[in-house]
């Protein structure tokens, strides 16, 4: 399907924010591809929308994936493949591999968007990244104008970041996912609050069903997070800042609750939601764009927000952590056109 002529994007971004594309082009069929052309500079590949600013319009083509599928391939008697399109939707995805019986996605409950887009920014949430169970991406390469299959060590992931965001944005337009999925379940429940959540709702706290955490992650979310059906947002709108020991250890000495959790070596990663309402920004309005007042890392839509609001409202907030504390917040979703840097 193509339409073409200023097509309204409002519905299709989780900000609900108004922009236009010049044409829309569905890609249902991996046959369509080989004909399609991708200039980099003016095309979108759109997924569900849901980690997307769109500050102005789209000078040229969205793609919209809508590659679907979802096929099981036994390969022990304690593991399945799982081979899933890159059009389906990713929460519908992992309630479904429960339901086979299949554990490693349930701490990834309930995040928005579809399945192409998990590995660009490697989806993580609750103590899990998508990186653990990846084994395959299937690709469409716009350079070489061909099918590839990149495996895990080819993607370069990392916490809210790969090869798709970083180093080679724009190449390559994701078909499909292989997963390696369990069939005998380990718990992961390091991630503050979901231990305790459990003692309130599962039979067996200590030993609790797959399906049991995927539920306890579904109510913290929605405890915390807002709807984007009811309030436009896009998820956290910077990453949490990794920070050097000597660093956080000496911020650490000036505000002593400010939250370190231990990451890579020699590193910690502390929240980006704190400074930001240290500085005074949780709940902040300006007509249609603010700061949830339910979680200070949520920028929110109103109503009638533009694009360019949120993104003058993002800017402001950085710059005053900038100035607080001398941390620069980087951007988690893609910004179109990115913001300008720091000065
Ligand atoms: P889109 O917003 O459509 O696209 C995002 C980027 O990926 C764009 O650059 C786009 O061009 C590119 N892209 C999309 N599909 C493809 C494809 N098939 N091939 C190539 N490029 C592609 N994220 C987390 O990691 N953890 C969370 O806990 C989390 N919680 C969230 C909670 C809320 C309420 C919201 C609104 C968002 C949250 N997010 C979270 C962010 C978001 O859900 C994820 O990043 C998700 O993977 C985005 O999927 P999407 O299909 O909506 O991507
Ligand atoms: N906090 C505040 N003020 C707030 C909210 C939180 O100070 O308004 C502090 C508290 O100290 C809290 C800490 O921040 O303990 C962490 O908060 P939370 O558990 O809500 O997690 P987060 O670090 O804000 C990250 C991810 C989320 C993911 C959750 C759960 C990033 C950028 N965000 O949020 O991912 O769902 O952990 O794992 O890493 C997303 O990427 O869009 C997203 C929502």
């Amino acid at each position: 399907m193509t339409s073409t002529g200023a097509y309204e994007l409002q519905s299709l971004n989780s900000f609900g924010v108004s922009a236009k594309a010049e044409r829309l082009v569905a890609i249902s069929d991996k046959n369509q591809l080989p004909q399609l052309q991708f200039q980099p500079q003016q095309d979108l590949i759109l997924g569900g929308g849901s980690n997307l600013l769109l500050v102005e319009d789209v000078p040229g083509t969205v793609f919209q994936v809508r590659l679907t599928g979802r096929q099981l391939t036994r390969e022990s008697d304690t593991r399945t493949r799982v081979t899933l399109g890159a059009g389906e939707n990713w929460h519908a995805v992992v309630r479904w591999t429960l339901a086979q019986g299949l554990s490693g996605l349930e701490n990834l409950s309930l995040i928005p968007g579809l399945v192409g887009a998990a590995p660009i920014q490697n989806i993580g949430a609750y103590g899990v990244e998508l990186a653990e169970s990846l084994v395959e991406v299937h690709v469409w390469d716009w350079q070489q104008q061909r099918e590839r299959t990149l495996d895990r060590d080819a993607c370069d992931f990392s916490y809210r970041d790969s090869r798709f965001k970083s180093a080679e944005p724009g190449r390559f337009l994701i078909t499909a996912l292989t997963l390696r999925l369990q069939h005998h379940f380990t718990p992961r429940l390091r991630y503050a609050g979901l231990a305790q959540a459990l003692q309130e709702t599962s039979k067996n706290p200590d030993a609790p069903s797959a399906l049991e955490v995927s539920d306890a992650v579904i109510r913290l979310r929605r405890e915390k997070l807002p709807d984007p059906a009811q309030l436009g947002n896009a998820g956290s709108f910077f990453k949490n800042p990794v920070l050097e020991a000597a660093r956080a250890e000496a911020l650490a000495a000036q505000h002593p609750e400010l939250p370190l959790y231990a990451s890579q070596e020699g590193h910690y990663k502390t929240s980006a939601a704190w400074l930001i309402e240290r500085c005074g920004w949780k709940g902040f309005r300006a007509g249609d764009a603010g700061v949830s007042a339910q979680h200070a890392l949520v920028l929110v839509n109103y109503g009638r927000a533009s694009g360019a609001e949120l993104a003058q409202l993002a800017a402001r907030i950085r710059a005053d952590v900038w100035r607080e504390f001398a941390i620069e917040l980087e951007p988690e979703p893609r910004i179109l056109p990115p913001l300008a840097p720091l000065t």
